[in-house]
């Protein structure tokens, strides 16, 4: 796969549809993440970025909040826009200058997407620049220990795009790696207050060890007004 057809690949049914089979609500990923949001979200707007299927979307506009989406793949936008009519959602590639003015956001959410990318520097920036002044990033993204035992090269440090395979093996899409670093990056640390962090793993059966490991992250980044 070319460096940048892992954007497209949610647009094919082998990926699509899995994503469709699998839209639970109550995933324990996603109920961790709602544990850090705060509790009363009516009348905030809300951002999330490789927003997919439109899950998140729901549940924003659920409890009263003005929610918008962007990602990558029409296949997403296009049942994103149906299933949650009152958000908007925009084709969008979020690695550029996001669709919307500065300080419009009082919440950017993703979960599960940045680590498709291989540089995040634009999409931080990105973050930045929508969130109002006290505006905070939810970021929920795989785990940097999790890309190392699951990446053929086996170094930690060494950005590797590699084969993730999920929902039971039903479905497979292209990850890259990512290690801590490049969410703690110098440019995170002095535009964000990292606020909570959290690792979390899969239930039991859905690690590639026997033994346990994080497989996810969460982050929660208050924008840091310069
Ligand atoms: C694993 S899915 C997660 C979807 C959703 N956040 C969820 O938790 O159900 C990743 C999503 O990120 C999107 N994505 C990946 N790279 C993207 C990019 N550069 N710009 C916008 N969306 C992207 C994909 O199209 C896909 O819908």
């Amino acid at each position: 796969m070319s460096n940048n057809s892992h954007r497209n690949q949610y647009n094919t049914s082998e990926v699509f549809q899995p994503f469709m089979d699998h839209q639970v609500d109550d995933s324990y990923y996603r109920q961790e993440m709602r544990k850090l949001l705060p509790q009363n979200l009516s009348g905030l707007k809300i951002l999330d970025i490789g927003c997919g299927t439109g899950h998140d979307l729901a549940f924003f506009v659920e409890r009263g909040a003005e929610a918008y989406g962007i990602d990558a793949a029409m296949k997403m936008v296009q049942y994103a826009s149906k299933k949650v009519s009152a958000a908007k959602v925009i084709q969008h590639d979020f690695t550029k200058q996001f669709p919307f003015e500065s300080s419009y956001f009082d919440l950017v959410h993703s979960q599960f997407a940045l680590e498709h990318e291989f540089d995040l520097t634009k999409i931080f920036e990105e973050v930045h620049r929508v969130l109002a002044p006290n505006g905070v990033f939810f970021l929920l993204v795989m785990h940097p220990i999790k890309h190392l035992l699951e990446k053929t090269n086996h170094s930690y440090f060494e950005q590797e795009q590699y084969v993730e395979i999920f929902f039971d093996g039903t479905a497979s899409v292209q990850m890259t790696s990512h290690c801590l670093a490049d969410y703690l990056s110098p440019y995170v640390l002095s535009h964000f207050r990292l606020t909570k962090f959290a690792e979390k793993s899969f239930e039991p059966g859905n690690c590639v060890k026997e033994w346990g490991y994080p497989s996810y992250m969460i982050l929660r980044l208050a924008k840091n007004n310069l």
